[in-house]
């Protein structure tokens, strides 16, 4: 069983079914599931990197993708969400609004609506309004964001981090929080600063 799982503010907590999806019985605390966490993110961004399909902008990437991120970990992961969150859309709305969104990211690249770095920052928030998963759409929505910019635009990815650790309690973390509340109401410049582009 899980003990000391507290979560830092605009992280969504697991539920019940959600925790017996854990692979691994005998963890413990947060830290080490943290951990597990860390080393199979690890192993998803090699599995990224080593791949040579550019193409990113379907639903089978994207599940496949946080299966490869949070498959070792948890059972669940790479399937839809089915419960109820503090964060998200009604679950039986996701497909069709992530078919939107995909949709909408391809017009915006055909049509050149945006720069680069605004198309990856409307994609990455997109995902986690939605909230694909039960947990690890913060994570998985900032690697898609990367991948946009570094498999399709062919450009650097965005220093998210900026040397500090945004599934920790931090200013940083709050920044982005807030930025991400602000274009929750069509507002992304906030976001924009956030990532580098103000
Ligand atoms: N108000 C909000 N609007 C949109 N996205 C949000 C909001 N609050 C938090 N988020 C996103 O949800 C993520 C937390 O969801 P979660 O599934 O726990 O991801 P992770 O486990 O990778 O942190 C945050 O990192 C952030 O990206
Ligand atoms: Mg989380």
């Amino acid at each position: 069983m899980i003990k000391n799982m507290d979560y830092p503010k605009g992280a969504t907590p697991l539920e019940a079914e959600e925790l017996e999806g854990l692979k691994f019985s005998h963890i413990t605390t947060r830290g080490e599931l943290d951990h597990l966490e860390q080393a199979n993110i690890s192993a998803g961004l090699m599995w990224l990197k080593r791949r040579k399909d550019n193409s990113i902008l379907n639903e089978q990437f994207i599940l496949k993708l946080h299966t490869q991120l949070f498959g070792d970990v948890w059972r669940w992961a790479g399937s839809f969400r089915h419960t109820e969150k503090n964060i998200g859309i009604d679950p039986v709305q996701i497909s069709v609004q992530l078919r939107m969104l995909l949709d909408d990211v391809q017009f915006w690249l055909d049509n050149k609506t945006f720069d680069p770095i605004e198309t990856a920052v409307r994609l990455h928030h997109r995902l986690v309004y939605i909230h694909l998963f039960p947990n690890g759409n913060g994570r998985h929505a900032r690697i898609m964001a990367d991948a946009l910019l570094e498999k399709v635009y062919g450009i650097a990815p965005i220093d998210w981090l900026a040397g500090s650790d945004l599934l920790q309690e931090s200013e940083r973390r709050d920044n982005y929080i807030s930025a991400l509340q602000l274009a929750d109401r069509g507002d992304y410049q906030a976001l924009l600063a956030f990532v580098g582009r103000g």
